[in-house]
């Protein structure tokens, strides 16, 4: 089976690292893919924004299976065009993926639904916007309601930002077509979860937990990022809280989608705040997270490729997932300024040592092979990731690999997993 990954970053490495095991597998081809992908089968150069020409080189290289990793295509119709044309693909539907692209549907769906989620207000009038920030003593989150690359959320301990937020995604049009619509929001307080569930129309298959580390800074300092390191399991996610968010999110959630005429079928991810009153959902994904995949992957004991299928099939209520029980951590290696201006094209070494000790596997992001040398082409570069029998283990080993790999202006955290492991402590 010939299988096409869609995106370039950690989480498309580490789906193909899971993939490359599965025995009915032939080729993985990737677009536009990185190093690491390059080094498990081929990178392609497709425009990526441009579906008609990835549907003809889908057709013309004979691919059984696409896997889409990012958002913007799965929210621009990207399955709904391959199955009309008969092929198989991974992910929902742009009706469905509009879960994420808009947030204001995805409040107003949850609104209806009854899924707990912070008490929020939706703007299309720049002046009513500020009306209502002026109105508010406490702090707020704006956000722009359309895809803005992870950066259209402002959250405004301060109300006089949240005015400069409103402005700036209303008339500076920072996120363009993205800001015409803003959400204000309750600043809710608590410590942040990631729950991933694959679903088939009707079946919800709640995957192993995770959780990301979003600031730049350590001690969860500085502004936020795509995700700075990741762990799985998420001792946070007690079994408590993942019934209580598969029973008073998920179910609801994929039940609302269906009554919508929007039936779920692909990952779908759920950002919450762990607040003191429950579970609260932040946004929902549709589409594995990054890092936190290349962390929950590296426990995967199945064979991705059954489990992918039997979503795409709509068999995975008969599929069982098996997770290795020990611990992995993931720590990003970042281009120093990200997530601000940094500078790229930086010759990375050490890849080949880290990669070869055991338990440990560095996805590669933002990496490009040149001649014999990969270079860093963006702001998170790579996920150094190690299995180990805690996270206490799995962190001394992830640094340890972080260690040996080496590029001009590197950045991670140092503090990857900490405050997991000091909870852990203190409940001991
Ligand atoms: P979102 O893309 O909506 O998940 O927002 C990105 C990040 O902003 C989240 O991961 C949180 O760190 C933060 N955030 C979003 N909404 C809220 C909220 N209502 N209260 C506090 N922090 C939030
Ligand atoms: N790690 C956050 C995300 O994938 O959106």
């Amino acid at each position: 089976m010939r299988v096409l990954i869609i995106g370039g970053g950690g989480r498309e490495h580490a789906l193909a690292c899971c993939l490359a095991k599965s025995s009915r597998i032939s080729e993985i081809v990737c677009t536009p893919g990185n190093a690491g992908t390059a080094a498990l089968g081929r990178n392609a150069v497709v425009n990526a924004a441009d579906h008609d020409a990835l549907l003809r080189f889908a057709q013309d290289e004979s691919i059984d299976l696409i896997i889409v990793g990012p958002e913007q295509p799965l929210c621009d119709g990207i399955v709904d065009k391959f199955q009309a044309a008969g092929l198989r693909i991974f992910g929902p539907t742009a009706a469905a993926a509009r879960i994420e692209g808009d947030k204001a549907y995805a409040k107003m769906l949850m609104r209806r639904a009854h899924i707990p989620t912070a008490e929020a207000h939706v703007f299309d009038r720049h002046q009513d916007a500020r009306d209502y920030v002026a109105s508010r003593e406490a702090g707020v989150v704006v956000k722009a309601a359309g895809l803005a690359g992870g950066k259209g959320v402002f959250v405004c301990p301060d109300p006089a930002d949240a005015m400069l937020a409103v402005d700036s995604i209303m008339v500076a049009g920072e996120f363009g077509d993205a800001g015409r619509t803003v959400i204000v929001e309750e600043l809710l307080k608590g410590q942040e979860l990631s729950v991933f569930a694959l679903v088939d129309d009707r079946t919800i298959y709640v995957l192993d937990t995770a959780q990301d580390h979003k600031p730049i800074g350590e001690g969860d300092t500085g502004p936020n990022t795509g995700g700075m390191g990741a762990i799985s399991p998420a001792p946070i996610a007690t079994a408590d809280v993942m019934a209580t968010v598969e029973r008073e999110v998920l179910v609801p959630i994929v039940d609302a989608l269906r009554s919508d005429g929007a039936p779920y079928r692909g990952l779908l991810y759920v950002g919450l705040m762990l607040t003191a009153g429950g579970p609260k959902v932040l946004e929902f994904n549709c589409r594995f997270g990054d890092p936190e995949t290349q962390a929950l992957l590296m426990r995967l004991d199945s064979d991705l490729l059954d489990v992918i299928e039997a979503v795409v099939d709509g068999r995975l209520a008969e599929t069982e997932i098996k997770w290795n029980p020990k611990s992995a951590v993931t720590v990003v290696m970042a281009s120093e300024g990200y997530p601000g201006p940094f500078e790229r094209s930086k010759t990375i070494e050490g890849l080949d040592v880290a990669g070869s000790m055991n338990d440990v596997r560095v996805f590669h992001a933002a990496t490009r092979r040149i001649g014999g040398r990969v270079i860093t082409t963006g702001g998170r570069v790579l996920g150094v990731t190690a299995l180990g029998a805690g996270l206490a283990e799995a962190k001394r080993l992830a640094y340890e690999a972080v260690d040996v790999i080496r590029f001009d202006n590197a950045y991670c955290r140092r503090d990857i997993a900490d405050k997991a492991i000091a909870a852990a402590a203190a409940r001991a």
